[in-house]
């Protein structure tokens, strides 16, 4: 397996991903801190409350989404075969991301609905401008590939999924949508993850899955068909008229079409090559796992609904928590990549370097990645439980493994040639 994987001569300069990695890593060991400060209202049902909903945007916005955006950037050569059209775009939608998280997290917990206003419209400019970069990277494509097609529908609905947002940042104090506030809120994630999160998932996966596992040859039409069910069903959710009519038929799309993803990946694992699984790929595993739990509890988390509040959280923590390994996972597997690529590639011929998982503790990656999946799954129990004690300190393993990982993948950014 070369790096030139993840890399090619096109690939954006270290510092576009770097920061966007280091920034979500930060965001994720922040959410960690935020989930056990909330993990008692979690295990009580209390899922609505601004300080919660804080905690939430640090994972969704501020850990997955620009750790997205950074994978993108760096992606996009190897993947549709053309550089991220504006590069200096690409940095400035990441301050612009950075700054809107901090404000719109910063004041939800202190109620100052301009505070909550700016940080909507400040992260929504930078969706925007990202969706703009990227339908126009795509544009220059030549071939329209699996990938592609993922990454054009995902440009659509980044663009939607801000609308939602702002609206319900201006009804929190409003109050403008009365008894439809959580539909939308239902229809704002379900557009977010299955539009945005899990269309890149799936098409990035299609490149990035067969190489890490080796595991070629693959038939990849159940990626395809994911492809289609998901943006179908972000597309009807999106469409916020009709109540159930379109409501139902999307929810049902988006759940064929998760499943659909999870038959790819699961064929990929099943014919890897190498039948010993590094570190990296057991949690991405674990996060196609809690995926999969998060789509047989759906159904009845979301027909329950607010009668049964304790559900409808645990549902979200399988849903996020799945795709938060997944992309953790996928950290211990790119950094190293990227680290080797430009400070030791360079030198091969001329003096002895270290192979790519040399350059870190394989044992520290598998310390981590036990704590992330005991204290998440600890969660998960202590919610449906009912325990706030099981919930913090479950929470307490969760962030432990965040700050394990956030130090590992830190020091690897660190290696140089001697
Ligand atoms: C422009 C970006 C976004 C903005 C401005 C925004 C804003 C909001 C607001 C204001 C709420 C609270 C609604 C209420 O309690 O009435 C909310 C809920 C939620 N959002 Fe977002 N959001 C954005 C993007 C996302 C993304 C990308 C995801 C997922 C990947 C996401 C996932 C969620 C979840 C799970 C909830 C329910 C959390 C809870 O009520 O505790 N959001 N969002």
């Amino acid at each position: 397996m070369s790096a030139a994987g993840v890399s090619t001569a096109s690939s954006p300069p270290l510092r576009l991903p770097g920061e966007h990695f280091a920034a979500g890593l930060g965001a994720f060991v922040c959410g960690a801190i935020g989930l056990v400060l909330v993990a008692p209202d979690l295990a009580r049902g209390a899922f609505f409350l601004p300080h919660v909903v804080a905690v939430v945007h640090l994972f969704t916005l501020g850990w997955i989404m620009v750790s997205i955006f950074g994978a993108l950037c760096q992606f996009l050569p190897v993947a549709v075969d053309r550089a991220i059209r504006w590069e200096w775009l690409a940095h400035v939608t990441f301050a612009l991301q950075v700054a809107g998280v901090l404000i719109f997290v910063g004041a939800l917990p202190t109620g100052s609905a301009r505070g909550v206003h700016i940080g909507a419209a400040t992260i929504s400019a930078a969706f925007l401008l990202f969706a703009i970069n990227l339908a126009a990277t795509l544009a220059g494509a030549r071939t329209h590939s699996l990938t592609w097609w993922a990454l054009a529908g995902a440009s659509l609905f980044l663009a939607i999924t801000p609308v939602f947002g702002v609206v319900l940042a201006i009804n929190l104090d409003q109050g403008l949508l009365g008894a439809e506030r959580f539909v939308t809120i239902a229809r704002h994630v379900h557009v977010a993850i299955g539009g945005v999160v899990l269309l890149v998932m799936v098409g990035v996966a299609h490149r990035l899955l067969p190489m890490f596992l080796l595991a070629h040859g693959v038939d990849s039409r159940a990626g395809g068909i994911a492809v289609g069910l998901l943006f179908s069903g972000a597309l009807l959710l999106a469409i916020p008229i009709g109540g159930m009519v379109t409501a139902a038929p999307g929810a049902i799309l988006l759940a064929a079409g998760l499943l659909a993803f999870l038959v790819q990946a699961l064929a990929f694992y099943r014919h890897r090559v190498r039948r010993h699984i590094d570190p990296g790929m057991r949690l991405a595993a674990a996060g196609l796992i809690g995926l999969a739990a998060a789509l047989i509890a759906a159904p009845l988390a979301l027909s329950a609904g607010l009668a049964n509040p304790q559900l409808l959280i645990a549902y979200h923590l399988l849903l996020l928590g799945g795709v938060s390994l997944f992309v953790a996972g996928h950290y211990y597997k790119i950094v190293p990549f990227l680290i080797w690529y430009h400070r030791f590639g360079p030198l091969v011929g001329l003096r002895p370097v270290p192979k790519v998982h040399e350059l870190y503790s394989a044992r520290a990656a598998s310390i981590a990645g036990g704590l992330l999946m005991a204290g998440w799954l600890g969660l998960v129990v202590g919610v449906i439980l009912g325990s706030p004690l099981v919930a913090r300190a479950s929470a307490l393993v969760f962030a432990a493994g965040t700050i394990v990982e956030a130090i590992a993948v830190a020091r690897i950014a660190q290696r140089r040639p001697a």
